[in-house]
């Protein structure tokens, strides 16, 4: 096949049976964030780019990994490279931060985000991310509901080696004492460091600690720890988070130079790695806390905290873990037509779906073998057969194929006997 009628690099289809256990992990997902109360928002798959290249945003994502493009009216819009951003757009656009009683807003949302970036295993150009953000409250206690989600879900998928790293970026004056402290540091290195850790150390030096290239470099390993630069309220504000992730028994790991890839992030961030992980690629869900977000996009000064979660990496993970196995289909009845027959087999099998059945039948004229073999296939619990003799008299034989037993019965039998079977009652 010519290579322009292929996938696009880094993007995948999905037959039946993925989308089948992707369904199943959908709804596992839906019905955790509905026990935590987060409901679902659904923005755009594209916005405005200025949406995501918010001002002296230097994370990777944004100066490098967008797909932007203009449309025909000259608008320089960008698929979503992630979902806090929109979301933030919409909470402010709607005005949800005007009911203060309803404050944090909390929500959740799934679908394809895209990210210009090399493919390999568990990293994609299109992947899926389902995300929470709790909006308009800023508690300890609300950042440690929002990771007690991300394992909850983690475990409800038989995931068990999960490890949770955690950090806090300390507010604005911590962060601003780190990172003139991380600029007078790496200063004398600038020379040894890659040209991007250089335009970082210019703009937000923080990010030369997430530098893919240069993360062995001697220097790094002496570099000076946001933790010596936390004022009282921020260490206060972790202390209390890690307290009360010890109180839910939720298990963590403090890791010094954990910054994230995003750069919108204060206080408490965090990542959960397979304990085994490799490599930077290895997160199945990360997030953090957001000071500045809502107020950039004009809603006041209301903080924010959320995760991502690829649901790639979650369900590779959930599979290797044999916590979720691949969902044969199986259904409830196959109709097998026979000879002159004309549109009665079709007619049988439209009743036995209205009767809220599901049903298949063929449209091959295969032999009564290939058909009897086709409904062993699908797993039919029932199999009704219908010839020239059963169309003449609006019957049908109906095979269970539990007992093997077989029986003739009426047209208007048919239903109430399906179901007789179904139930067990046969
Ligand atoms: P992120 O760390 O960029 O954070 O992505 C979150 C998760 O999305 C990652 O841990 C990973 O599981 C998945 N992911 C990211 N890129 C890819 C990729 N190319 N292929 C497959 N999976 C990927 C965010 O996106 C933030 N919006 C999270 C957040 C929400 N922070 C606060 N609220």
């Amino acid at each position: 096949m010519a290579e322009k009628y292929q996938l696009p690099r880094g993007t995948q289809d999905f037959l039946g049976s993925d989308v089948r256990l992707w369904k199943k992990v959908e709804n596992i997902i839906a019905e955790e964030c509905d026990r935590y109360g987060y409901e679902e928002i659904r923005t755009p798959v594209f916005e405005h780019t200025e949406v995501f290249k918010t001002e002296n945003d230097s994370s990777d994502m944004v100066t490098k990994e967008m797909y932007s493009f203009e449309d025909n009216g000259k608008r320089s819009l960008t698929l979503r490279p992630e979902g806090t951003k929109g979301v933030i757009r919409a909470f402010v656009e709607h005005k949800m931060y005007g009911n203060p009683a309803e404050l944090p807003k909390k929500l959740y949302y799934m679908g394809p985000m895209f990210r210009y970036e090399r493919p390999q295993k568990g990293r994609y150009r299109q992947f899926h991310q389902f995300g929470i953000e709790a909006i308009g409250a800023k508690n300890p206690l609300l950042d440690v509901e929002v990771i007690a989600l991300g394992v909850s879900i983690s475990r409800r998928l038989g995931i068990k080696n999960l490890r949770l790293l955690i950090n806090t970026l300390g507010d604005e004056e911590s962060r601003n004492r780190y990172r003139q402290a991380l600029k007078d540091y790496f200063e004398p290195y600038l020379p040894q460091l890659c040209e991007d850790c250089r335009r970082r150390w210019e703009l937000n030096p923080l990010r030369i600690l997430d530098c893919k290239v240069d993360k062995d470099s001697p220097c790094f390993a002496s570099a000076p720890v946001m933790r010596d630069y936390l004022n009282e309220a921020s260490k206060e504000y972790f202390d209390k988070v890690l307290k009360a992730l010890d109180d839910l028994g939720i298990e963590y790991v403090i890791d010094d130079r954990l910054v994230r890839g995003l750069d919108y992030y204060s206080n408490t961030v965090f990542e959960a790695v397979p304990v085994d992980a490799q490599g930077q690629q290895a997160a199945v869900f990360a997030g953090g806390q957001y000071d500045g977000l809502v107020d950039y996009f004009g809603g006041g000064p209301l903080p924010g905290i959320g995760f991502g979660m690829g649901l790639e990496r979650i369900i590779t993970l959930a599979q290797e873990n044999g916590g979720l196995k691949e969902e044969e289909r199986a259904i409830d009845a196959y109709v097998i037509a026979m000879g002159e027959i004309g549109s009665y087999g079709l007619k049988i099998t439209q009743r036995l779906r209205d009767a809220g059945f599901n049903c298949e039948t063929d449209y091959q004229k295969r032999s009564l073998k290939a058909q009897f073999k086709a409904s062993d296939r699908l797993k039919a619990r029932v199999i009704v057969i219908l010839g020239e003799d059963e169309a003449a008299s609006q019957t049908a034989v109906i095979k269970n194929t539990a007992t093997r037993e077989q029986f003739t019965v009426k047209e208007d039998e048919l239903v109430a006997t399906v179901e007789k079977i179904l139930k067990g009652d046969n």
